[in-house]
């Protein structure tokens, strides 16, 4: 692993990791290396290959369109509307077990969303291998430093559902950006790939989606949830706790399309 690589200064893009982030070492060991060897391989390469450009990438959202199974999945963004931010979200889904009942049901959920436009604009792949990766590192961590561990990027907005159990977006929480927000209604949901990366208790990613507004603000009108890492509830209910709400870890990234 090139580890040391990471201390390299990258001018943009917030490709550089803060101080010392924590590990859940705890966690299955050889699938969270592998996670973050990976995206850190990829980050020295991708460090290296901007030593050679005589300009900082350019974080140019008008010609990064969604990925192909995303797109062969999902409907397409609505005409006339312009991808305008791209987040990662870290956080938790919540799910409960009804008493008699035979499978969790969701109870809501709750994320930090951290800007990623520039990371998806000039890398892609990157980008989900962060995802990936950022399952490995205490969730707190990043509430703490409001910096997505092991990378810098900032906070953008929070995610979280609405008393109606509606998902909510609020992309105005950053001193630095206001986007508006938007209450979404699910228009279309895509079991995640065979080969998306499974969360912290082996758990499968959640489903991709796009969500359409119910209410919104800053022109904000769809919302994808693709690149899904874990998230998903058990199977079933047996022995899992009765009537009390439990979190299962996740990141996903969140791309808001609005009216231009
Ligand atoms: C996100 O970060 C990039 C730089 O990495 C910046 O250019 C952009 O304004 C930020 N905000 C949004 C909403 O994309
Ligand atoms: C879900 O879990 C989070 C902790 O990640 C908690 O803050 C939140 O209140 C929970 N409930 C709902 C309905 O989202
Ligand atoms: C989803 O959006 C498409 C248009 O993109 C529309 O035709 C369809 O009725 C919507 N489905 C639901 C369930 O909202």
């Amino acid at each position: 692993m090139r580890f040391s690589l990471v201390a390299s200064t990258l001018a943009t893009c917030a490709w550089a990791a803060p101080p010392f982030p924590r590990i859940n070492v705890l966690d299955t060991i050889p699938n969270n290396i592998r996670a973050i060897s990976d995206y850190f391989n990829l980050l020295a390469t991708k460090v290296q290959e901007s030593k050679k450009l005589a300009a900082p990438p350019a974080c140019d959202l008008s010609q990064v369109s969604l990925p192909e199974y995303a797109r062969s999945s999902l409907p397409p963004p609505s005409p006339g509307l312009v991808l305008k931010h791209i987040a990662i979200g870290r956080g938790t889904q919540n799910y409960t077990c009804d008493p008699g009942a035979e499978k969790p049901r969701q109870t809501g959920a709750v994320a930090t969303l951290f800007n990623a436009s520039c990371t998806v604009a000039t890398s892609p792949e990157l980008a989900s291998l962060l995802g990936h990766a950022a399952l490995q590192f205490p969730l707190h961590q990043s509430l703490e430093t409001q910096r997505l561990a092991p990378s810098n990027l900032a906070v953008s907005g929070v995610h979280f559902f609405t008393k109606d159990g509606a998902p909510w977006f609020d992309l105005d929480v950053s001193p630095l950006w206001k986007m508006g927000g938007i209450v979404g209604a699910k228009n279309t949901s895509a079991q995640a790939p065979e080969t998306a990366a499974k969360g912290l208790g082996g758990e499968p990613a959640v489903p991709w989606l796009k969500l359409v507004a119910k209410e919104s603000t800053g022109g904000l009108q769809e919302v994808y949830r693709i690149e899904t890492v874990g998230g998903s509830a058990p199977q079933t209910c047996s022995g899992m706790p009765i009537g009390r709400e439990f979190q299962v870890e996740y990141a996903t990234q969140y791309w808001f399309y609005a009216k231009p």
